[in-house]
């Protein structure tokens, strides 16, 4: 047990050795997927930080790497948020792989597709490192997932707790004790 870990921790949901696998075959995926085209790995900051950097690294052929960052514009107001970080680069005519650390209610993702797809891509699509299936509201489509995870609320590896343990190389759900307000 790592001196990161949170004190309330319940169980280890993924592992640090099946991440790195995991993101070993979804690079070698999606190079074989992408080859030839002008990729552009884009996240969303914080969390996606953390699996963008191991996944653009185990893409083995030339990309671009670019972050985007957004706060929920209002608690309650379901799927419209504030972009905070615009793109650095144009995507026009590019190949946009959107890199999410986790999709739940799936608002978050759909919005941001929905401006980058204004913004005329060649073609668009998601790579969901954790997929939470049980609270999707809006209908995401998901090309890529690293692992389907249930209806726990997890940290590490890029997902925080009010900013911490995002620094952690596994992913653990909490107590529901650590999540109340
Ligand atoms: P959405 O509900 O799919 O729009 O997800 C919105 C955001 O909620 C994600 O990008 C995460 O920042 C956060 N989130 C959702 N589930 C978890 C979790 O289990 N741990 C930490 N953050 C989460
Ligand atoms: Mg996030």
């Amino acid at each position: 047990m790592s001196a990161a870990m949170p004190p309330y921790f319940d169980h280890v949901v993924v592992e640090e050795a099946a991440i790195k696998e995991r993101v070993a075959q979804l690079g070698r995926q999606i190079a074989e997927d992408f080859a030839g085209e002008d990729l552009r790995l884009v996240t969303v900051l914080k969390g996606g930080l953390f699996i963008l950097s191991d996944l653009c690294r185990a893409i083995d052929m030339p990309l671009i790497i670019d972050f985007l960052a957004v706060t929920p514009y209002e608690q309650g107001r379901g799927g419209v948020v504030q972009v905070t970080k615009d793109l650095s680069d144009d995507i026009s005519g590019a190949s946009v792989l959107l890199v999410e650390d986790v999709v739940d209610t799936g608002l978050t993702v759909n919005y941001v597709l929905s401006m980058l797809r204004r913004r005329s891509p060649k073609r668009l699509e998601v790579c969901a490192f954790l997929d939470k299936p049980a609270r999707r509201i809006a209908d995401v489509p998901i090309a890529y997932t690293g692992f389907k995870i249930p209806d726990r609320f997890v940290v590490g590896y890029g997902l925080d707790l009010n900013g911490r343990y995002r620094n952690m190389d596994c992913i653990v759900a909490l107590d529901d004790e650590a999540i109340l307000p």
